[in-house]
Parts: C-alpha cells; structure tokens; sequence
C-alpha cells in the first residue's frame, strides 16, 4: 500500500475531476464547503474529457502523488487511491437506518441513547456509525481530523439533504473538521451553562494497525474492508499516550451532566486489546466488532 502525505497543518493538494461542464455549480459549491469550513485544501479542478469507464476509473486510482476526487455523472463525490474508490454512499445505508434498533446494532446496545440523545463521534471518518447513532433521533456531533475526509462527509451530507427522505436525520449532523483532542479541550475548559447540550454519549473509534483486525492465533475476525484500506493511507492508529488523552478527555466531556450516568463508547476489532489498557463497565461483541463501554 502506497502511504500518501501525511497532511498536519500544510494545505493538502487534491485534484478534482469532473465529468461533465454541467457539473460547474456542483463544483463551486464543493469550493464553497472548503472555503466556508476552512478545508486545508487547495483543490485543483479538471474536466475528464474522455469517458469514464470501470477501466478508466481504476487507472485513476493507480496516480498517487497526491488525492484525486471525481465527482461522478450523479454528483456522488469518490476519493480515487491507491486501487480503491471510495465515498460515504450514506444511501446504501438506508436498510439498515430505517430498521436500525438495539436488536439489529449492537452499537446501540452499548450506547442506549434516546430521541432526545446529543453524541459527539470523536472519530468520524466514512459516518457510517454517526449514521446510526443518528438513526434514532440523537444530535450527533462528528469530529473528523482530516480535511479531505471532513469534505467528503460535508459534500455527502449537501447530497442527501436534497433527498425528502433522509433531511430530518441530516438536520441532526453536525460535521467539524478538528482535531478530536482540542475540542473535547475547549469543551471541558468552557463547560455550556445550556443542560440541553450536556453530551451522553461520546463514541470513539480510533484508527487500529491494519494487521490487527483478525486474531493472529486463528485467523478468525473480520478482513478489512475497502473504506478502511483507503483510510490507513491519510490517518495512523493512535499511540499509547495519545489513547489515554482521548479516553480521560472523552471522559470529562460526558461526566459534565451531574448525577446523570454519561457512557464513552469504543469501537474496537473484535479480537483487539482495551484502548489504553482500560477495562470496560461493560462490552458487547459478534463475530466482527466489539464495543468496550465505559460509564460515568
Ligand atoms: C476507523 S475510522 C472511523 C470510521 C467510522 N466509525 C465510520 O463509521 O466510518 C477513524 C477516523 O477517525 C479519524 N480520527 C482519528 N483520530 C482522530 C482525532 N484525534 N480527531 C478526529 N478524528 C480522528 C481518522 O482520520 C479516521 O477518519
């Protein structure tokens, strides 16, 4: 796997392609969300002139020197790396959204949230999890460190707020391109006087090496997907210290709500050792994933 730039604070270059002139508006407003969120990123913008066939599609993902972007004749924007294309496709979630429950999603099992639930997902990437975090009427909060993964998330969310169906959950996402680590810093340093904002749940699902989503005694576990194959490219899992900062910081945020039990939640292969070498209150698990609980 080719690793790509670690983007810190230099504005990242990313190519944009585009494979229609009608498609001009949808890519001003793509520099809007960058300009509007102050994206670290300058976006260079061209117009595929030849068609964009499966075979085309896959030599574009081979050009890794820096993220390529297409956005596709439906408006569906693709990260293009390294063999893979890949996007949030929030729509292809929406079986799983509408009958989410505690019976069919173990991750509402462990988080227990209601309608009137506010969450901060700490680690957003693809918001599939926000996805159904917010499927039960919660406000989520999603922090995403980086700005290619941010746009991406915003540029989604723009799309299926044009769809009837799915405006009201996407009224309750709330995208910040940040560092997980500074806001729960000024969230705990500049506690809202408003209980309407008190935070129950906060939902961590940090990056894990990518050799570690099997047990490497039986081979058992889940093979990573394409999403996260793509992902290991831009982020790196967390170090031991920075694993205990997000975990005791994830804590202060939810024990800001009083007598009022607050729950972190981490997201975990199923086979993987305890985030910070913590033991949980609670865990919940099946074949592939597994959710430490920790309550406050
Ligand atoms: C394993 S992925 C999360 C996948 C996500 N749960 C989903 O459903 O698509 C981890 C994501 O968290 C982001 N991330 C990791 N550490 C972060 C931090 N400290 N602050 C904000 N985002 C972070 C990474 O950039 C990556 O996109």
């Amino acid at each position: 796997m080719t690793r790509l730039k670690p983007i810190l604070n230099a504005d990242m270059d990313c190519q944009l392609l585009y494979v229609c002139e009608s498609q001009k508006s949808q890519v001003e407003s793509l520099k809007s969300l960058i300009a509007e969120y102050k994206l670290s990123i300058i976006l260079h913008t061209e117009l595929l002139t030849d068609k964009l066939t499966q075979k085309r599609r896959q030599q574009l993902t081979t050009l890794v020197t820096h993220p390529i972007l297409l956005l596709d004749d439906k408006n569906k924007l693709s990260w293009l790396s390294d063999g893979l294309s890949v996007a949030p496709e929030w729509d292809k979630l929406q079986r799983r959204v509408v009958s989410a429950g505690r019976k069919s999603e173990l991750l509402l099992q462990a988080a227990k949230i209601t309608a009137d639930s506010h969450i901060i997902d700490a680690t957003a990437g693809f918001g599939h999890d926000s996805l159904i975090l917010a499927s039960t009427g919660a406000h989520v909060v999603m922090l995403e460190q980086q700005p290619l993964m941010a746009l991406l998330l915003l540029a989604e969310q723009q799309r299926m707020s044009t769809l009837p169906n799915w405006q009201k959950l996407m009224s309750r996402l709330h995208i910040i391109n940040t560092d997980a680590l500074s806001y729960f810093e000024s969230f705990n340093k500049n506690p809202s006087a408003d209980s309407s904002q008190l935070i129950d749940v906060v939902y961590l699902d940090p990056m894990f090496p990518d050799d570690s989503y099997q047990d490497s005694k039986t081979g058992k576990g889940a093979k990573v997907g394409k999403h996260m194959q793509a992902l290991h490219q831009l982020a790196r899992p967390p170090t031991l210290d920075e694993e205990q900062q997000l975990l005791q910081s994830a804590q202060s945020v939810v024990s800001q709500r009083g007598q009022k039990q607050g729950r972190v939640i981490v997201k975990r292969p199923q086979f993987a050792p305890l985030l910070a070498h913590r033991e949980p209150s609670e865990s919940w698990s099946n074949e592939a994933v597994r959710f430490d609980g920790y309550f406050f």
